[in-house]
Order: structure tokens, then sequence, then C-alpha cells
């Protein structure tokens, strides 16, 4: 295995990445034995996958959304050299912008500063002409990702945000000055032996097994006026599936959103805050479900403090179906982590931190 601490990654800005404690997620694979395959059940910009994979272990990655899927296609299946994706690139950055569809709802006039748009104008020109070129190339559905990919992180540079499209900002960003450029990823060399899915977890884990599973759900908020974060994703990302499907959806509100991401759809499992018929909280025993039916020797869980379930909740589940093989509790502010190999020791820790990464043997 290479080396682990620096292990390189790519992504956009998300809710929840775990960007900051992939070494953590990494190191922690040293107290497993004899794990070759993995599978990342939630992986949103596929930065944990990518690390997997850039390790050596074959890699399946799944997420609910459009764009988690683009991205992972691109990181682990995309199989062509990078001078020949270096080539369309270069094609797909020459191309002179036009006025289009996402010109007209997403664009913005760098004069005037209370326009609320994503995009300086010149920008949302060149996403419309290189987005409607791409469609127009005859490529395989990897490479196809690959581009998108690309368009997705060059406009993540020069977006007028705050890291999601639910609302935009009053005056112009400094990034959103900058011109769009697309670079070739940083697609991670393989012999085909990673796959992508894009579905409910439930349904990946039920169909394999794994030596072992990664999971990062989504954890909710302990407010319960706050909408679920399956919803948020769609609300915060809506632009990223509407790039990728350039199907030109109806759109409403401020924010321009695409109709199928209002707050109406269903929450996640994950999140709910209520309790079920049995007086059983419906997050936890969600994530009792997960733990139980999946198919693997071990299991990496992610998860934070200000989640619907408490980490002794999530200690009792582990202990229940399997055994803890190492907890780490990690504060970002205080860039302190410490490490659990019982349960007894948690009773020394404050609950004021924030990232905890529990590995279990089932
Ligand atoms: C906390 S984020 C994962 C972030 C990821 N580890 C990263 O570093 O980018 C949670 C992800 O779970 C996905 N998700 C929510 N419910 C899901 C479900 N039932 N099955 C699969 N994915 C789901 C969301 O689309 C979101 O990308």
């Amino acid at each position: 295995m290479k080396n682990k601490q620096a292990v390189p990654t790519e992504g956009v800005k998300y809710a929840g990445s775990k960007l900051r404690i992939i070494p953590h997620i990494v190191g922690l694979l040293d107290d497993t034995k004899d794990v070759r395959t993995v599978l990342d059940g939630f992986s949103g910009t596929s930065r944990v996958a990518q690390a997997f994979a850039r390790l050596g272990y074959t890699t399946t990655a799944n997420d609910l959304s459009h764009w988690s899927e683009v991205f992972a296609t691109c990181y682990l299946k995309a199989d062509k050299p990078v001078e020949w994706y270096a080539g369309l690139i270069e094609h797909l950055n020459g191309l002179k912008g036009y006025e289009g569809w996402f010109n007209e709802y997403y664009g913005g006039d760098p004069d005037h500063k209370d326009v609320r748009r994503p995009f300086q104008r010149k920008n949302t020109k060149r996403l419309d002409a290189i987005r409607d070129e791409i469609d127009r190339l005859d490529v395989s559905n990897e490479d196809r990702c690959v581009l998108l990919t690309s368009l997705i992180r060059a406009l993540d540079e020069v977006d007028n945000t705050l890291g999601h499209y639910a609302a935009y900002l009053s005056g112009w960003s400094k990034r959103s000055y900058k011109d769009l450029k697309m670079r070739v990823p940083a697609i991670i060399p393989h012999q085909g032996q990673h796959r992508v899915f894009r579905r409910d977890v439930f349904e990946t884990i039920g169909a394999d097994t794994y030596d072992l599973a990664y999971f990062d759900p989504p954890y909710g908020a302990n407010n319960h006026k706050m909408p679920s974060s399956r919803i948020r994703y769609n609300a915060y990302y809506h632009l990223w599936k509407t790039i990728i499907l350039n199907d030109k959806p109806d759109l409403f509100g401020k924010a321009m959103r695409r109709e199928d991401s209002r707050d109406t759809a269903g929450g996640s499992v994950f999140e709910e805050f209520r309790s079920n018929d049995e007086g059983q909280s419906i997050a936890r025993e969600a994530l009792r479900e997960l733990v139980k039916k999946t198919r693997a020797r071990y299991i990496l869980l992610s998860y934070s403090s200000g989640g619907k379930v408490t980490r002794e909740e999530i200690l009792d589940l582990m202990t229940g179906e399997g055994e803890l093989v190492k907890a780490l509790e990690i504060d970002h502010r205080k860039n302190v982590m410490s490490a659990m190999r019982t349960t007894h020791e948690w009773v020394h820790s404050d609950h004021r931190h924030h990232e905890y990464l529990f590995l279990m043997k089932k």
C-alpha cells in the first residue's frame, strides 16, 4: 500500500464532505486484516472512495445522487490516457460562449451587485457552449463523466455561493470574476475492478459482500424544523443534476431550483427524529439495520456529535452486532484526536467533539 497520509483526492465543496478526516479514515485501515474489497455506501463527492482506490483496494462507490455517480465514474472507471482527455478539454475550453438556457437562469451581470446569481454571465455563456458540445461528442459514458466532472469542478471554482446552490450571495465573490477553466481530473489508474452505483444503500448492501464497508450517512440536525438532508442535498446541488442531465427542467424560487428538488420529497430514515410504533428512534433503528444487514467483515462508520443518534447508542448497536475494534473522536477546532478501544474509555471524553469514526468487526 502507498503512503496513506498523503493520499490525494479531488472534489467539489460539499455539505458533509470527509476531506479533512480522510487521513484518519485510511489510518484506521491499519487496524484491519486481509481487506481487499471496500464499499463506500454514501460516497457524495467520492473523495473517500478515491482514497480507497488510490491505496489499491477494489472499491465500490454508491450514493443516491446523479453527481456522485458522475464523480465516482470519472475517478474510478475512466480508462483513457490523460493526453486523450487533455485534448478534448482543450477543445471545450476553447469554445466561444453564447447566450443559452444556463445563461438565462444562472448568469448575472457583474455590474449589478444585488442580482444574486451563482455565476457571472461570461462563465454561464461558456457553460452553455461546453455543455451542448459534450452532448454532441461521440464519447463513452465514462468519458462523458470525466468531462462533466471537469466542468462541475471548474464551475465550483468560479461560484458566487457559500458552497451550495439553495441561495446565492448578494455581492459578487472574488472567485466569480475568474474565468471558467476546465482541467483534466486526477483519474485513478485501474484494471476495471471498481464499481459505481446510484442506489439506495440498502439495495446495494443486499446485493454483495465486502471485506469492509464505510458508511457516512446523512446525520440530520438536532433542529426538528430543519429539512432533512436528503431533501437538502437535492436542494443544495440541484444545479449539478441539471448540468448532468441537461434537461432544462421547470424551475421555481429565487435560487431557480429544479421542480424535483422541492422540499416535499420524503426525507432519509437516517435523519428521522420520530420514534416508531414500538417507541424506538427511527434513525437509530435504520443505523442498526444497516449494520446488521451489511455483509462485510468490517464496518467503518462516520458520525457527528450533532446527529440524531448519540455516540453511546452507536457503540451499543455496534457491540450488539459485533466487536468494536477502535473508535476515534476528532475535534477539528482543537485539532485533537483521541482513540478508544473499549466503551469504558468514552466516559473520560467531553461531549463537544465533532466527528467520530467507529471501526467494528462483525
Ligand atoms: C455526509 S454525505 C457523504 C459525504 C462523502 N463521504 C464525502 O466525503 O463527500 C451523505 C451522502 O448520503 C447520500 N444519501 C442519503 N441517503 C442515502 C441513501 N438512502 N442511500 C444512498 N445514499 C444516500 C447523499 O446523497 C449524500 O451524498
